[in-house]
């Protein structure tokens, strides 16, 4: 899938639901059950490596679990996978070489965490047809700077928030991940730009949503707030996903309980 046809889906009222992946079969799973863009996020450092952050994942990594997720799919979802820490940081070069590498492997889009500080590398990438998802608000390859708490509480950094999405957009980001910000400031800068917004711990008013598999699963130790395990009252792996893209379509997750 390309990414007109997402954004076709967002014009039609449609909200996103976006899960991790990691690997072909769940790939396969998520495609044929509703989820309209696999996120191959390097919380795979957590989820598959057993690590602490998301720091330590490579850029091989990240290409080998990009590769197995676009053969599982067979080209019938929308891909995002993460530049992982210290892939891209340096120049928007290195970015480019980074990118190029995960598009290689069958990503449809980049991730890339980072407001102002990105904004020169995220048109560098986009003029050169490499769509680029933003990412604002809890940034995990920041955590020994910010450690893991929810973001842009107060009034200043609420709008420096905005000021750093409205440059992002107007860079040629294509899509926005907001982690673990107020829902009403997430519902602000979901009103103000054109591209869509994907929330996570970022309230109901998102153009979508992203959960990690393995909270969906429940299969996470000391879940996050914003975390629902879908495998409660689900008979199969199918039902759970197809019950998450259901609860994402219907604006019944997340609830106020998942917001901060
Ligand atoms: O790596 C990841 O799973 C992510 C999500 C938390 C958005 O970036």
């Amino acid at each position: 899938m390309f990414l007109p046809q997402l954004h076709q889906r967002v014009a039609q009222g449609t909200k996103l639901a976006v899960l991790t992946c990691y690997d072909a079969s769940f790939a396969r799973l998520m495609a044929e059950n509703g989820i309209d863009i696999l996120l191959v996020g390097d919380s795979l450092g957590m989820t598959i490596q057993g690590h602490s952050t998301t720091l330590p994942v490579s850029l091989a990594e990240m290409v080998y679990h990009t590769a197995a997720v676009a053969r599982g799919t067979n080209g019938k979802a929308f891909i995002v996978a993460d530049l992982p820490f210290g892939s891209y940081q340096a120049s928007p070069e290195q970015a480019f070489a980074s990118a190029a590498q995960l598009m290689a492997a069958g990503a449809n889009m980049v991730k890339l965490e980072g407001g102002a500080i990105m904004v020169d590398t995220t048109a560098f990438l986009a003029a050169r047809g490499i769509p680029v998802c933003a990412h604002l608000g809890l940034l995990p390859q920041s955590v020994n700077a910010t450690g893991y708490r929810a973001q842009a509480k107060e009034a200043e950094a609420a709008e420096r928030l905005l000021l750093d999405a409205e440059a992002l957009q107007d860079a040629g980001a294509q899509l926005l991940v907001l982690e673990s910000i107020p829902a009403t400031l997430a519902a602000t800068v979901s009103a103000q730009l054109d591209i869509p917004t994907i929330g996570i711990g970022a309230g109901a008013a998102c153009d979508g949503q992203v959960l990690v598999l393995q909270d969906l699963l429940g299969l996470t130790e000391r879940p996050p707030r914003f975390a629902k395990n879908f495998m409660q009252g689900a008979d199969s792996l199918a039902a759970a996903v197809r019950a998450y893209a259901d609860a994402v379509r219907k604006g019944e997750f997340p609830g106020p309980e998942h917001s901060f």
